[in-house]
């Protein structure tokens, strides 16, 4: 792999869900999704609700089943991963959900949630090694080393994401998928939220794919930008040039209907 090689290359990927009971079998999620992420970058998805953006983060991740594509992480096919060497190649990408609570496992302390990653992916590290790594992630993310013992149940919304994010990073992942981030969280505090990803993903050269309603968001953090209408990329660019002059039709009726920048 070279430097300027993406760290994350998703081809032709297609994706059907299964039909629901009772239902026609369902027409495809994602028709031939092209992808790419490089090392460092942060790049945005857009796409109104149900254009399948959280299906693509899923089959990304392995999540769900692909039918037809590649998925590429520092160059590996994630499709033909199983078992083992993709548990392994988990620490490489790592995913923060929109409902933070829900992704919390409510029986694991604070700090068991952060040591899982720690124990699967180094699994040398000692207990004294994993404690203080453990609470020096707490603090980066604005929360205290003695939050470790609590659980889950006891933090806000915004803590809760905060956790999330601290579980997502503590191992040092190359690529982050953000998916609609801070969507459920309180207005008053999702710009504290917004900088410490930003703050973290400078820091750690993290790759960064960020999905969001908020083109605002997305037009003041993501340097390049994909839309994503009804399972197809249909637009794409620098974000500035996106906004200013988009290409397809849907990419202007998006930013019609933005209300902080649109007609
Ligand atoms: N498990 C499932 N079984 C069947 N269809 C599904 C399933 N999950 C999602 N879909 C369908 O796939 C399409 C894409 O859904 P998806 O959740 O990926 O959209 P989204 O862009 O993330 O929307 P939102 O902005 O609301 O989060 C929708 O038509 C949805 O109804
Ligand atoms: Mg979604």
């Amino acid at each position: 792999m070279l430097e300027s090689d993406p760290v994350l290359e998703v081809r032709g990927l297609c994706v059907r869900h299964a039909a629901r009971e009772g239902g026609r079998p369902s027409r495809a999620a994602l028709a031939d999704v092209n992808l790419q992420l490089g090392a460092g970058e942060m790049v945005g998805l857009v796409g109104e609700s149900g254009s399948g953006k959280s299906t693509l983060v899923r089959a990304v991740a392995r999540l769900l089943p692909a039918e037809a594509g590649e998925v590429r992480v520092l160059g590996l096919n994630w499709l033909r991963l199983h078992g083992r060497a993709l548990r392994e190649q988990r620490r490489h990408l790592q995913l923060v959900f929109q409902d933070p609570l829900a992704s919390l496992n409510p029986r694991m302390s604070v700090g068991e949630a952060l040591s899982e990653p720690l124990r699967a992916f180094h699994p040398r590290m000692g207990a004294p090694e994993r404690r203080e790594a453990v609470a020096v992630m707490l603090e980066r993310v604005g929360l205290s080393a003695a939050d470790a013992s609590r659980y889950p149940r006891l933090f806000s919304g915004g803590q809760c994401q905060r956790i999330a994010i601290a579980r997502a990073m503590i191992a040092k992942p190359r690529i982050l998928i953000c998916d609609e981030p801070v969507s459920s969280l309180d207005v008053s505090i999702r710009g504290q939220i917004l900088n410490l990803l930003l703050d973290l993903q400078r820091d750690a050269g993290t790759s960064m794919l960020f999905i969001s309603h908020d083109l605002a968001v997305v037009r003041h953090l993501c340097r390049r930008t994909y839309v994503l209408l009804a399972g197809r990329i249909v637009d794409e660019g620098p974000t500035a040039e996106l906004f200013a002059r988009p290409h397809h039709p849907y990419t202007l009726e998006l930013l019609a209907a933005a209300p902080r920048l649109g007609g």
